[in-house]
C-alpha cells in the first residue's frame, strides 16, 4: 500500500518535472523563505500532491519546490507535516520518503526548536549530533517495508558525521552563532512544562522541538545521509525570563534569515 502510494506520488512529480535533484531540503517553522532566493522550476502545494497531507500551522508552507540555489539543484519541502496535527508518523514521514524515492541521497533538514541552555541563546544554530526520541511513537513501526529498509536499522550514526563537519563550516563561513547537541523530540502541541524541560536537561539533551526525528528515521531506514541544522528561536520553559509563544518562534527564525539562507547555500555546494 505505502509502495503504491509513494509511486503514485513520484509519478505525480515526473509529470511536472525531470530534474533530478540528489539533496533534498526540509525547511522547519519560520525557515520557508528560503524558497525565494531560489531558481524555482516547480512550485507544488502538498495539497495537489496525490497522498500528501496539507500541513495546518502558520508558518509552513506545505509545498514541494524543485529548484536551484547557487547552481545546485534541489528539492525542497516548504513546510512540513508534524505528530501532533494528528497525523500518523507514516504520514509525517511520507514526504521524506517520497524525496528518497525521487534519488535524493543526502536530505538537510532544518528546524525551529527552543534552547534548553542560556548559552546557546535564542538566534544562535544547534548542529545536531544525536537525538532522543520522546514522542513515543516511530515511523517504522508495524510490518517492515524491505524494499524501503532493514528491520532494526542502526542510528549509530544518524546525524551524517562528515555532513557536519562541512555544515560547521558552512555556518563559520557565514559568520553564525553555533553550537553541536542532542534534539529531543516531543510530541507537542503544548510547550514543555519547567520540570520537562529540567529533566531534558539531566537526560543530555541541548534543544528540544516537535518534529524532525521521525524524517530522521524515515530517511536512515532508506539509507539516505542525514544532517539536521536546528535553529534556536527560544530559550526554554523555565530557561526563558517569559512565556512561549510560536510568534516569538516565527520571529527569532525571521531575524536569522539571511545567515541561515547564506549557511544553507553555501552547504550543499559543498556536499
Ligand atoms: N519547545 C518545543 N518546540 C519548539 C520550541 C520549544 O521551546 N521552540 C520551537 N519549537
Amino acid at each position: 500500500m505505502l509502495l503504491e502510494q509513494l509511486q503514485e506520488s513520484i509519478d505525480f512529480i515526473r509529470s511536472k518535472t525531470t530534474t533530478k535533484p540528489k539533496i533534498g531540503l526540509v525547511l522547519g517553522s519560520g525557515l520557508g523563505s528560503f524558497v525565494d532566493a531560489m531558481d524555482v522550476e516547480v512550485k507544488i502545494p502538498f495539497g495537489e500532491l496525490p497522498n500528501f497531507v496539507p500541513p495546518s500551522v502558520e508558518g509552513h508552507g506545505g509545498h514541494l519546490v524543485i529548484g536551484k540555489i547557487g547552481g545546485v539543484e534541489l528539492a525542497v519541502l516548504q513546510g512540513r507535516i508534524h505528530y501532533y496535527e494528528g497525523h500518523s508518523m507514516s504520514q509525517v514521514a511520507f514526504p521524506v520518503r517520497c524525496l528518497s524515492m525521487l534519488g535524493i541521497e543526502k536530505l538537510v533538514l532544518t528546524n525551529a526548536a527552543g534552547s534548553l541552555y542560556a548559552e546557546n541563546p535564542a538566534g544562535s544554530f544547534l548542529i545536531i549530533e544525536d537525538h532522543i526520541n520522546l514522542m513515543g511513537d516511530n515511523p517504522l513501526k508495524g510490518p517492515n517495508i524491505q524494499k524501503l529498509g532493514p528491520r532494526f536499522p542502526d542510528m549509530t550514526n544518524a546525524y551524517d558525521p562528515e555532513l557536519n563537519k562541512i555544515l560547521e563550516d558552512s555556518l563559520k563561513a557565514s559568520g553564525a552563532t553555533y553550537n553541536k547537541g542532542v534534539y529531543c523530540a516531543v510530541s507537542g502541541p503544548t510547550y514543555e512544562t519547567p520540570a520537562e524541560i529540567r529533566y531534558l536537561k539531566i537526560i543530555g539533551g541541548s534543544a528540544v522541538g516537535m518534529s524532525t526525528v521521525p524524517e530522521v528515521i524515515a530517511a536512515n531506514h532508506l539509507g539516505m545521509r542525514v544532517a539536521t541544522l536546528s535553529c534556536l528561536t527560544n530559550l526554554a520553559a523555565g530557561i526563558s525570563a517569559t512565556n512561549l509563544s510560536h510568534d516569538e518562534v516565527t520571529e527569532t527564525a525571521k531575524k536569522v534569515e539571511e545567515v541561515f539562507k547564506n549557511t544553507i547555500t553555501d552547504f550543499v555546494q559543498k556536499i
